[in-house]
């Protein structure tokens, strides 16, 4: 790490840092543990990424915190989750506020549980003037239902006469989806081992380099994000064009 730093002492951070926060089961049973105890710690490393982006000049962190996929797990472990989230912001929403964090949702809101999505008001109310780090947490999240969502709106844009189906870009689609303000992610990090997206960010990654670790999420640490930037900085961004 010291000497990567050595190398770059002055790269700024990427400004969009978006994980996977992939591995609480397992992390649980290498230790013999109940797959709830792996999320519980799975919500220290929370913190610890929170804080680590804070200090280090990062402006938007994305985490992956429940796809629209998961809810076809048992419903005891979702259960475990959605009063993991309760917790979490019941508790540190405060905490997040004093350290000028604006916290911001995206994902469907149909289908949590209406304390829930109270919660998520009043955090997002909070916290909305906050201008240090954007935590934007995806939760009941899924790309294809946010694309087909923009979809959906823009067809009902043009049937009411106010476009013309020439006029949707890149730009105006860009604009529906529920990461309409946020730029896209500069960097992707999926812990756990598993390299894929699981339906997250797929329109907004086009471009974002990915880093896939074996570490899983409750073990994600201070250092491991460090490397994670360190080997973003190692990488040459081209966006299709020529080298320089
Ligand atoms: C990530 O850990 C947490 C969520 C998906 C909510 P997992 O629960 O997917 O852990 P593994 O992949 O089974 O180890
Ligand atoms: C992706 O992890 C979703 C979150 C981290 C919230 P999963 O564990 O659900 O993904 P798959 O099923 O292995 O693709
Ligand atoms: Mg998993």
């Amino acid at each position: 790490m010291e000497a990567v730093q050595d190398r770059e002492p002055s790269a700024p951070p990427p400004q969009h840092i978006a994980i996977i926060m992939d591995g609480n089961g397992r992390w649980a049973r290498s230790r013999g543990l109940p797959r709830a105890a792996g999320h519980e710690r799975g919500a220290k490393s929370v913190r610890t990424a929170v804080q680590a982006c804070t200090d280090l000049g990062v402006q938007y962190l994305t985490l992956y915190a429940f796809s629209s996929e998961n809810w076809s797990r048992p419903r005891s472990e979702v259960d475990d989750l959605m009063g993991l989230l309760r917790v979490y912001l019941k508790r540190e929403v405060a905490d997040l506020d004093g350290r000028n964090v604006r916290v911001r949702f995206i994902g469907q809101r149909e289908g949590l549980a209406d304390d829930i999505i109270k919660l998520i008001v009043k955090a997002e109310e909070r916290t909305h003037s906050n201008s240090g780090l954007v935590l934007v947490i995806a939760l009941n999240y899924g790309s294809h239902a946010e694309i087909v969502q923009a979809a959906q709106r823009l067809a009902i844009r043009a049937v009411d006469g106010d476009i013309q189906p020439s006029d949707i870009t890149e730009e105006l689609f860009a604009a529906e989806l529920e990461t309409a303000e946020i730029p896209n992610p500069d960097l992707l990090i999926r812990t756990s081992g598993e390299q894929r997206l699981s339906n997250f960010l797929l329109w907004q990654s086009a471009y974002t380099e990915l880093i896939f670790t074996d570490v899983f999420w409750p073990d994600f640490s201070r250092k491991s994000l460090e490397e994670a930037i360190a080997e973003y900085h190692q990488r040459e961004r081209r966006f299709g064009a020529t080298r320089g």
